[in-house]
């Protein structure tokens, strides 16, 4: 196969570029630098809207996972803009530039999160068919899919996967807690009895893969291990499988001072079930938060890695 994929120097853009070399498929990175030749690189600047689509004449998919990331700084009025701005104006750059090649890609799959449910759905058990939610997140993940719409229109099968949290020790949000976690400092956060949906990064790199290689997956796709658990439940087996104690809780008002508007996401509850994936015939490797901090921590090195 030969795939294009943005944001591939990323946390999950790496693991995915790492996991098709290794089986021998051809890849070309979206990068936004001059390109080093002969590297499979592509230039664009998503900043000022330019990108030559020639060089995604005849691919069989594009994997769209670029964007500032959210827990880089304190969100401002001017960071939010940059979040949306990355994720939005790059995404509808990339799917109107496939609607202009002669041979688009079979499958053009655009990131987004299960933060289209909202911020806080308490226990509600959430899946594909689940209404959208509110807030910012919300809003901005909802923008996100519909900016890869027009490529629909160059009958390419567009998919949203929608990613929940993605642990691995090479990062993301458990690579940030882990300094915590290992010195004995961790604990549950704002209370922990709000749902996380966590992922394996190996679960993850094989759903983007099976979105890629399987005819057929349109639309969004939660990206979530299939029994998601509370704050509380993944800091205990976080801790437990560090040998460390998890005993000093965060309250959501020092995670407020901490963070600011994006401690919210972090103390509310979204419990999102993979139904799409799963129905499609994926078979998750990675269940329980046991299983995806088992591997976050002590996965063997592999493709998929
Ligand atoms: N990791 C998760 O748990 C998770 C959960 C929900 C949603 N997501 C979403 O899935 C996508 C991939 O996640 P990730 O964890 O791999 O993210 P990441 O590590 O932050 O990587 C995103 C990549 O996007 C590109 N990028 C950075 N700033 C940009 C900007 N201002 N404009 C355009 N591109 C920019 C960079 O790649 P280049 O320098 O190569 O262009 C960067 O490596 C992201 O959009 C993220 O929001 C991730």
């Amino acid at each position: 196969m030969r795939v294009a994929i943005s944001g591939s120097s990323g946390f999950i853009g790496t693991a995915l570029v790492r996991s098709l070399t290794a089986d021998g498929h051809n890849v070309l990175r979206l990068v936004r630098r001059p390109a080093v030749a002969d590297a499979g690189e592509v230039p664009w600047d998503p900043a000022v809207g330019d990108i030559d689509p020639a060089p995604l004449e005849g691919l069989d998919a594009v994997v769209n996972l670029c964007g500032a990331h959210v827990g880089e700084r304190r969100w401002t009025k001017r960071f939010k803009e940059e979040l949306y701005r990355s994720r939005i104006r790059s995404t509808s750059i990339l799917a109107n530039a496939l609607t202009h090649l002669d041979r688009p890609p079979r499958v053009f799959v655009s990131a987004t999160g299960t933060s289209a449910y909202g911020r806080n759905r308490g226990a509600d058990v959430l899946d594909e068919d689940s209404g959208p939610g509110a807030g910012f997140l919300a809003d901005l993940c909802q923008a996100w899919e519909a900016a890869a719409e027009p490529a629909k229109s160059a009958g390419v099968a567009v998919c949203y996967p929608r990613f929940g949290l993605v642990a691995d020790s090479s990062g993301g949000m458990l690579a940030r807690m882990l300094p915590l976690f290992r010195s004995g400092l961790g604990g549950p956060l704002a209370g922990g009895g709000q749902y996380w949906s966590h992922v394996s990064l190996p679960d993850t790199v094989r759903a983007l893969r099976f979105l890629i290689e399987q005819p057929g997956c349109v639309g969004a796709f939660n990206i979530t291990a299939p029994e998601p658990a509370t704050n509380a439940e993944f800091t205990r087996v976080l801790a437990h499988a560090l040998n460390r104690p998890a005993i000093m809780p965060v309250p959501r008002f020092a995670l407020r001072i901490a963070l600011g508007e994006s401690a919210e996401y972090l103390a509310g509850s979204l419990r999102v079930l993979p139904r799409r994936l799963v129905d499609s015939g994926f078979v998750f490797e990675h269940h329980t938060a046991r299983d995806v901090v088992t591997a976050a921590l002590h996965g063997r090195p592999s493709a998929t890695r």
